[in-house]
């Protein structure tokens, strides 16, 4: 009993540094497709460079993410701190931080610019002229950008604990672990802090939608063990130590559901899923199924 005491900590801290080239690749079944993607990332592979949105402003992750977002992010202090997974440019962080912000914001008026720290998280460096411009007329690491890891490669050390998180099609969209993504997010996440992501192309929780694109199938689907549909709103909400809503947002192109995960206590237990279909894309294609 000591023994495996002693042996489970070393196992899940040698997990959570594993590489960060080998950080998606769970089976070796995905390896081209893996490749492909990492290629995406970079800018290699043309027919997906224009599908690759990268900009997107704070308004439109206030129209996209599900509402209470824009009011928790304005009500945060200067003692909170907001991580964004998945942040392209990050230009919604430097709209936070614009001095426009908070002539639309009442609460950040009052505070007049004192503002949570925020933390912009990409796999591909795309930091602009702007970032740099911004970074250095805020104090020293007010902003801060980090790049070539991905969330699985960084330890609860190094990053710390959010009051707000954000994931507008980044990791949540693209990683090929969707279980041990949402795990680890919520260990980043305060007890009474919000995660604030969304899915395109998904069964909406009433099940009236269709896939966007005749012919093709969900971008990302779900399976009980025992083979029937599982819809994401439904899995997120299995989680423990959470209160999860979900919205659909049928105006976009594709349409999406937006996810709201309030961390409750810290028991969080996500249903482990096992990948079954990884498809390089923008966002990739993906099957899921709920582990026996
Ligand atoms: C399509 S861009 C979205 C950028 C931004 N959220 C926007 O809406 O403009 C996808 C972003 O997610 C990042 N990403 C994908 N998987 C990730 C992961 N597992 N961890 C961290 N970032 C990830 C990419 O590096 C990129 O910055």
């Amino acid at each position: 009993m000591v023994e495996i005491r002693k042996v489970l900590p070393l196992v899940f801290s040698m997990l959570w540094l594993t590489p960060s080239h080998a950080a998606d690749l769970p089976a070796p079944k995905f390896t081209e497709e893996f490749s492909r993607q990492e290629r995406i990332y970079r800018g290699e592979v043309e027919q997906a460079v224009e599908g690759y949105t990268v900009d997107r402003s704070l308004a439109v992750y206030a129209d996209a993410l599900a509402s209470g977002f824009d009011r928790e992010l304005a009500t945060l202090g200067p003692g909170d701190r907001w991580l964004d997974i998945g942040a392209g440019k990050a230009q919604a962080i430097l709209d936070y931080y614009a001095p426009s912000y908070d002539l639309t914001h009442a609460a950040g008026a009052q505070r007049s610019g004192s503002k949570a720290q925020a933390i912009a998280m990409s796999i591909e460096d795309r930091r602009t002229p702007l970032w740099h411009q911004t970074a250095a007329r805020l104090p020293f690491n007010q902003i801060q950008y980090l790049a070539d890891k991905r969330l699985r490669n960084y330890s609860l050390e190094e990053l710390g604990q959010f009051q707000l998180i954000t994931d507008v099609i980044g990791g949540f969209s693209y990683t090929a672990d969707l279980s041990l993504f949402m795990e680890q997010t919520l260990g980043y996440l305060k007890v009474n802090g919000s995660f604030y992501t969304a899915l395109q192309d998904i069964q909406f929780e009433d099940g009236k939608n269709r896939p966007y694109y005749q012919g093709s199938p969900f971008l990302t689907e779900l399976r009980n063990a025992d083979g029937t549909e599982l819809k994401v709103c439904a899995w997120l909400k299995r989680i423990a130590c959470a209160e999860v809503t979900c919205e659909s947002r049928a105006d976009w192109q594709p349409p999406l559901e937006a996810f709201r995960i309030r961390k409750v206590c810290n028991e969080v237990k996500v249903p482990a899923l096992d990948p079954l279909q990884y498809k390089a894309g923008t966002p990739p294609e993906r099957r899921f199924q709920v582990r026996n």
